[in-house]
């Protein structure tokens, strides 16, 4: 492989040991834990792109990482994780709450002081021949009235690189914990390898053995085993949605898996929405949707694709901020015509996983180019021709391969993205993958069917989640692997909400996955989604019409804007018509399909989703 060494970087990072903080309980908090998980050296992070470039090298010299071409990929590096480290572990996720009752049903459950037992005896020298890195994050803008923060300990130089991506690190965040006037989250990870005296190390350091690990009532996150994506980043999904949803709901906000974006118009009128989609449905395509032909003056701003914030301000209207500075994103089915946006954005200082590697020191994924390269190494390290390819049927990339970019590198980037005070949300829209059922898009009638559309959302099952593909799942607000407390008890947060506002965003949900008699997906998506979203905005500025149906408001066929979309007139129309079909038998048998995922939370469920359930029953 012809990859060129920067040679700027080849110094090798000695730690840092001196505490970069004077606050007491954190400095005691790190050497309590440095005690049981006994590492060689504390390094503590400071941030800075110099300590990023050396970190990198020692990345490079382990062999995690090799360094991208740097003529074609500028300031990229390439990792390949375990073939048992590969994605989120949701049977190993724990909601440790003091009573089972309060992780609900959909959340595995350990008793917190057997849990704690558990893990002391799995962390105790869990570190021994490495560096434990004592790396302060904030999930917002530093100094944001909406962000939270936390300080992560871990032995993965690959998670201290990659957090500097997705959040603000290092000595500012350290200056905020010195003010001592927020609550800061002990996040502790291990890959769980320690290495005895003079004995070689792999370059995916893990554990067979995982536990991802949240104490909802103490706030503290514990992670072992695995280094990759969100069991290892630890800002991501186990603080930013597990443990700050279990904040938000004693504080009053909302934490959220979802992408935020803005709509402006040719008259410079912006709009903002929410949208939760589950893993893998395509939010950060949405999120950086490029308008189509017949939109000419429109544009899309991006704000965030993963996680939202939300949060009612001092007069009742709810702002949202992104959390995270980065994207980690799926690449397999990114291209220059799928999201070009996300192509721009990851040109360039990105960490690319368990995609494939190229001769020319590149990287690519399937969907990428037309043509795949005519050899390439592929996520696991072997050789990949189109031929073996299509002998073995494996890929050249995992399902799960991701790229980590700067948020900042995005094109559509909106210019309020780190506005500490958020942005104003006036619409929330659900969707998941559904072949059937599901039309294109309906509005809720009010905020609680809302709240029953998102509660009952469900999608087929995909790589991001682990699990029998092509099945669909129940996956309510797209928060099933997310939320950290008994999901009743969430749907009733929900409800409340609505009280606190002054207005209420809109509610929608979409479908761009429904799939026509032949087996083929009815609507093109991608760009021409924002056909959809522009009823949506015009719904909110009270400017579109809708038809009444049983499940909520949909458009008529003249309420959507079809000039530029490639399609005769007749064929527009007979599309239009199956993709917003309410179909009743099919309607009814979904109807029952809630009933299912309601028993099981029955205890919890707050009454208005039974009424909202009994009537859609009635008009169905
Ligand atoms: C993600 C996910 O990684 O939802 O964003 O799985
Ligand atoms: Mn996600």
């Amino acid at each position: 492989m012809a990859s060129k060494i920067d040679k700027s970087a080849t110094a090798v990072l000695s730690p840092s040991s001196v505490p970069l903080t004077t606050n007491k309980h954190l400095i005691r908090w790190v050497e309590k834990m440095a005690d049981l998980t006994q590492p060689d050296s504390i390094h503590w992070v400071d941030g800075s792109k110099e300590e990023y470039d050396l970190l990198c090298q020692q990345l490079v010299d382990a062999g995690t990482f090799t360094q991208l071409n740097q003529d074609l990929w500028p300031g990229c590096f390439y990792a390949r994780s375990a073939p048992n480290d590969v994605a989120r572990v949701e049977d190993r996720t724990f909601i440790c709450s003091l009573s089972k009752d309060t992780a609900g049903p959909t959340n595995n459950w350990e008793d917190p002081f057997q849990m704690r037992r558990k893990l002391k005896q799995i962390f105790r020298g869990c570190m021994r021949g490495r560096t434990m890195y004592v790396l302060p994050f904030s999930m917002g803008p530093i100094g944001s009235p909406m962000s939270q923060i936390g300080v992560q300990l871990t032995d993965s130089a690959y998670v201290v690189v990659n957090m500097r991506i997705m959040a603000r690190i290092g000595a500012p965040v350290f200056a905020e914990i010195d003010k001592d006037t927020k609550r800061v989250v002990p996040c502790m990870h291990s890959v769980g390898a320690p290495l005895e005296p003079g004995q070689q190390d792999v370059s995916w350091p893990c554990n067979d053995e995982k536990y991802i690990v949240h104490f909802p009532e103490t706030r503290e996150i514990w992670s072992y085993g695995s280094g990759y994506g969100g069991n290892a980043l630890l800002g991501k999904k186990c603080f930013a949605l597990r443990i700050a949803s279990n904040i938000a709901r004693d504080e009053g906000w909302m934490a959220e898996h979802m992408l935020i974006l803005g709509v402006e118009s040719p008259s410079h009128e912006k709009t903002y929405v929410a949208a939760a989609f589950p893993s893998a449905c395509g939010k950060t395509n949405f999120a950086m949707l490029i308008p189509p032909a017949g939109f000419e003056g429109w544009k899309i701003w991006t704000v965030g694709d993963d996680i939202a914030w939300i949060k009612p301000d001092a007069t009742g209207r709810l702002r949202a901020i992104n959390p995270e500075s980065g994207f980690f994103g799926v690449a397999p089915g990114t291209s220059a015509k799928t999201n070009p946006n996300a192509m721009a954005t990851l040109a360039k200082n990105t960490i690319f996983t368990n995609v494939a590697l190229t001769p020319e020191g590149g990287v690519w994924w399937e969907g990428m180019t037309d043509t795949p390269p005519k050899e390439c190494l592929d996520w696991r390290g072997n050789l990949w021709t189109p031929e073996i390819g299509r002998k073995t049927g494996q890929p050249a990339a995992h399902p799960n391969g991701r790229f980590t970019a700067p948020a900042s590198q995005c094109p559509t980037i909106d210019p309020d993205w780190e506005n500490p005070q958020g942005v104003p949300i006036s619409a929330i829209i659900f969707g998941g993958r559904r072949p059937s059922t599901m039309p294109l898009v309906y509005q809720a009638f009010n905020w609680s069917g809302g709240v029953y559309a998102g509660a009952t959302m469900g999608s087929e099952i995909t790589a991001a989640s682990g699990g029998v593909l092509g099945k669909v799942r129940r996956d309510p607000m797209a928060m099933l692997p997310f939320c950290g407390y008994h999901m009743g008890d969430y749907f009733r947060h929900w409800i409340k909400m609505q009280r606190t506002l002054s207005s209420t965003p809109r509610v929608f949900h979409v479908n761009w996955f429904r799939k026509g008699a032949d087996g083929k997906f009815l609507w093109p998506g991608y760009s021409e989604n924002m056909r959809v979203l522009k009823w949506i905005v015009d719904r909110v500025r009270g400017r579109a019409q809708g038809k009444e149906t049983p499940i909520g408001w949909t458009p008529h066929f003249e309420d959507i804007r079809w000039e530029g979309l490639d399609m005769s007139e007749e064929r527009r129309r007979a599309i239009f018509d199956e993709l917003q079909t309410v179909d009743r038998a099919a309607w009814r048998k979904e109807v029952m399909d809630h009933e299912e995922l309601f028993l099981a939370l029955h205890d919890h469920l707050p009454p208005e989703m039974i009424y909202e359930r009994e009537l859609l029953i009635c008009r169905l």
